[in-house]
């Protein structure tokens, strides 16, 4: 069964190469174990038997939580782990006493819009060329507890 734990340092490799193969402006392994060390960085994984199917990540700060990437491999998508990951960040937001979510997310990703939906984030703005390879804007979300 896939389950939702913190990342650890040994999880890294996998966690770089999930990003490479999912996104046109990957983040490199550097910078996430620089993300990663920051004290305000909340990140977990899913896994199986060692295997990491996705990450996803969050900043606590004061008390709002901002989602900076959740990202589940390619072939294991549809399969309910974004929903796990989900599940997880709000559970510990609610543990945090963190009062709201936030995240940005491409007007064009309708499929990771469903997920934040399902979640009751809602649309609050709207960022104009947020995204520097598209020129893409950015939907503004935020889920308040
Ligand atoms: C967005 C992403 C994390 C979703 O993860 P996932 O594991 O596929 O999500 P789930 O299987 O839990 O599905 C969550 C909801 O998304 C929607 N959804 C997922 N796959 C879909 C598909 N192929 N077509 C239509 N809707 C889909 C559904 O509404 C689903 O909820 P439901 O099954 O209850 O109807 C994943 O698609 C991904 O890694 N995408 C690339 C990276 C990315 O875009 N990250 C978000 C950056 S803001």
């Amino acid at each position: 069964m896939i389950e939702i734990i913190p990342m650890q340092f040994e999880h890294i490799d996998a966690v770089a190469k999930i990003e490479a193969d999912s996104n046109i402006i990957a983040w490199s392994k550097k910078s996430l174990l620089d993300d990663f060390n920051k004290d305000y960085s909340i990140y977990f994984v899913a896994v199986e038997n060692g295997v990491v199917f996705g990450y996803c990540g969050m900043y606590h700060i004061i008390d709002e939580g901002h989602i900076t990437n959740i990202v589940v491999e390619c072939e294991h998508r549809n399969m309910g782990i974004g929903s796990k990951f989900m599940q997880k960040l709000i559970e510990i937001a609610i543990y945090r006493k963190i009062v709201a979510l936030t995240l940005e997310v491409r007007i064009s990703n309708i499929i990771a819009q469903k997920l934040y939906t399902k979640f009751g984030f809602k649309i609050e703005g709207f960022r104009k060329n947020y995204y520097s390879d598209t020129h893409e804007d950015a939907i503004i979300m935020w889920k308040y507890f």
